[in-house]
């Protein structure tokens, strides 16, 4: 009998695996379970082009459905899973059928963090994950003068990008003193924060969210200084958590399912990809679990190598980047604590490249509006370079001259 592949989740990871698994060569059945009715598609455009009109769902589409039939992956969407049960090894989904596998791939993704606060569930607030949530969103934004946006993180700053663009009063409430301090740290963060403040979102740094109030919608929020803040609608953009359908079995799951470096997990021909997994990165020696495209994409592609007999230890550089009115913020590196950034080029500008250097070597820079310093900084990060952070903060020095 010809041996089963079925990944669970038709997101970006999914099509990572889709997208290599008949190049690398594995000729048994491929069976794709997703939860949403739509063909893999790409997500970054839904906070950003697809809000502001720029770009419609057409677009967004990764593949045509000849792309699935022409390398003979079945699809089934609009089917959730319900429950995976690795002793039996089958999936059931919400309809009650059960598909039987060998191999299995877990690309389930993260969901959306809830507001814990009364009136969190009138009409009028938003989360964006999916095409359907930025559907609906995009219509209510049409119709709105007064955005509020909970969270100063990457949805929530491109969201509140968006909505300026589109002429739209925007207040944006964040817990931290500045806009995407969890990634990018204070000092990068404040730059950005700047960027937002002269676009004219009235900023509410350090305060948190209490209630929202309305008769059906929400008409207010209110923040823990007790100012009141009036809205039309309202986005929450507060983190995610990784998400997996009930499992019958004993699979590793700690904020994310554990695998080792080639991506496997501790049950035997399960793997798992994306902003699910939380994997061992060979390079660093420690477990990462990154929520961005540019992995959920590379890591899809490593699963689908190994599920064809060719695993590689999986050791990318995560990076990610950003658009948020004219900039583009790109970032390449490793998420962990660092002792010091050196900044070269004018945080006021905005226009230049940060290091965030953790006993003396280079493992993470971000690049504004600096697009040649893109190339030879990837690879001070890829090489964990150790550097004279004097150098390395002189813009006249070619960071080329710095790479081993
Ligand atoms: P996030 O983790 O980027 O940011 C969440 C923000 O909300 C943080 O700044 C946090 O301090 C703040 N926060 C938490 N609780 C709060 C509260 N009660 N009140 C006010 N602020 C609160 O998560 P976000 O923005 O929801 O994005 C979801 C996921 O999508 C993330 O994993 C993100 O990396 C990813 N994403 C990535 C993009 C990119 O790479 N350009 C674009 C959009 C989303």
């Amino acid at each position: 009998m010809v041996e089963t592949c079925v990944v669970v989740g038709a997101g970006v990871a999914a099509f990572g695996f889709v997208n290599t698994i008949r190049e690398a060569g594995y000729q048994g059945r491929v069976v794709l379970v997703g939860a949403e009715s739509v063909l893999p598609y790409e997500r970054p455009p839904l906070s950003k082009q697809y809000l502001t009109g720029r770009k419609d769902e057409d677009a967004l589409l990764f593949q045509p459905v000849s792309f699935y039939e022409e390398r003979n992956i079945e699809l089934r969407l609009g089917t959730p899973v319900e429950e995976i049960d690795l002793q039996r090894r089958v999936v059931r989904s919400a309809d009650g059928n059960e598909l039987s596998f060998d191999m299995l791939v877990l690309a389930t993704g993260a969901t959306p963090n809830r507001l814990p606060v009364p009136g969190a569930e009138l009409a009028g607030i938003f989360t964006l994950r999916s095409l359907e949530d930025a559907r609906a969103l995009r219509a209510a934004l049409a119709a709105a003068e007064r955005v509020v946006v909970v969270g100063g993180g990457f949805i929530g700053c491109e969201v509140a990008a968006s909505a300026r663009t589109l002429g739209k009063q925007v207040a944006l409430v964040e817990t931290l003193p500045v806009l995407l301090g969890r990634a990018l740290g204070v000092e990068i963060g404040s730059a950005i924060t700047r960027v937002h403040e002269r676009q004219g979102v009235a900023l509410y740094l350090g305060r948190r969210v209490v209630g929202i109030e309305g008769r059906e919608r929400a008409e207010r929020v209110v923040l823990d200084d007790g100012t009141t803040l009036p809205c039309d609608l309202v986005v929450v953009g507060i983190g995610v958590r990784p998400v997996l359908p009930a499992v019958v079995g004993d699979l590793r799951f700690d904020d994310g399912v554990v695998v080792d470096a080639t991506c496997a997990t501790n049950v035997d021909g399960v793997w798992a990809a994306g902003d699910v997994a939380r994997w061992w990165h060979p390079r660093i020696e420690r477990f990462l679990r990154v929520e961005h495209y540019d992995n959920a994409l590379a890591q899809g592609a490593a699963v689908a190598k190994a599920v064809a007999g060719q695993p590689e230890p999986y050791d990318a550089v995560p990076s990610f980047w950003s658009d948020q009115y004219d900039l583009t913020i790109q970032q390449y590196g490793y998420p962990v604590e660092w002792d010091e950034v050196v900044v070269r080029g004018d945080l006021d500008e905005p226009a230049f490249t940060a290091f965030y250097l953790k006993d003396g070597r280079v493992y993470g820079a971000v690049i504004v509006r600096w697009p040649r310093e893109m190339r030879p900084a990837r690879r001070l990060v890829e090489q964990l370079a150790q550097v004279d952070r004097t150098l390395l903060a002189d813009p006249s020095v070619d960071l080329r001259q710095l790479l081993a």
